[in-house]
């Protein structure tokens, strides 16, 4: 069974309240459980790896990236940004306090699924135009500090995997096991074009290599709290390893930072 939050919300604005449901209070969790941070590019498979490390541990995986994206969605459906990609940012801002995010647990595809404002967005989430814009959303400023604090607050019990751009750097830089992950452009973006095919999504291999290549770019260069590795990040290149081959190399660092943690 996947230990992952059955039913938490976060309403950005008002941080205090945000995390209201009584879920969250964890009865069986135990101090000895260690944060895993995983960070990395683009399409690198991140969220599949740390999904199958929480299930095996019986931790409870955060999707940060999917926080992001919710807010891109929000963005967009407001009108807060324009065709040419212009971010009305100060509407956006002042609306950071509507934007309620829930993440919960479907049973029948023991999946967590992304809910903004009450309806599920997990499909729209994943879109083109949302992963169009994310970054450009997700280098705000008062974005980042809204959401980091939330995913701090998620993580402060430990046992959690949580997988982003910043998450050994900036949203929990004690975690105990942090991770980076690369892989060459060509392969993730091979990757990610087979996806939205089995999705149905019509689009064309250029296409998404560009998306992926232009996020790198944004995400890297970005003035608030940029893609980049921790030190004591351990670093994973994933372009010729299998999802088993992850998954083991993962498993034995996960376990010598769970006895670490035991013997202190
Ligand atoms: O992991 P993802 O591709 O779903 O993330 C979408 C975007 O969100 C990514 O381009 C950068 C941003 N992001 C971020 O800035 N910080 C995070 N911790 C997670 C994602």
């Amino acid at each position: 069974m996947l230990a992952i939050l059955p039913h938490f919300e976060i309403k950005l604005g008002d941080f205090r309240g945000s995390i209201v449901n009584s879920s969250l209070q964890f009865p069986n969790r135990v101090t000895n459980k260690i944060n895993i941070a995983i960070d990395g590019y683009s399409s690198c498979g991140k969220s599949t790896l740390a999904k199958a490390i929480a299930k095996n541990l019986n931790y409870i995986y955060i999707d940060s990236g999917a926080m992001y994206r919710a807010v891109t969605y929000y963005a967009l459906e407001h009108g807060y940004i324009q065709n040419k990609g212009e971010i009305d940012e100060n509407m956006l801002v002042e609306s950071l306090h509507l934007i309620l995010i829930q993440f919960k647990y479907n049973s029948d595809s023991q999946e967590i699924e992304t809910f903004l404002n009450g309806t599920c967005v997990d499909k729209e989430i994943r879109s083109m135009q949302v992963s169009a814009h994310v970054s450009a959303i997700s280098a705000i400023k008062e974005v980042r500090e809204k959401l980091v604090r939330i995913q701090q607050r998620m993580a402060e019990n430990g046992g959690v995997v949580m997988d982003g751009r910043d998450i050994g750097t900036v949203v929990l830089p004690n975690a105990e096991l942090k991770v980076f992950m690369t892989a060459d452009v060509e392969v993730r973006a091979q990757r990610r074009f087979l996806q939205l095919k089995n999705n149905a999504v019509d689009i064309s291999i250029d296409d998404v290599r560009d998306n992926i290549a232009q996020r790198d770019l944004l995400d890297t260069t970005r003035a608030a709290d940029p893609l980049r590795r921790a030190s004591d990040a351990v670093i994973l290149d994933n372009s010729n390893l299998t999802e088993e081959e992850q998954f083991s190399f993962l498993m034995v660092q996960a376990k010598k930072a769970i006895d670490m943690k035991t013997l202190v």
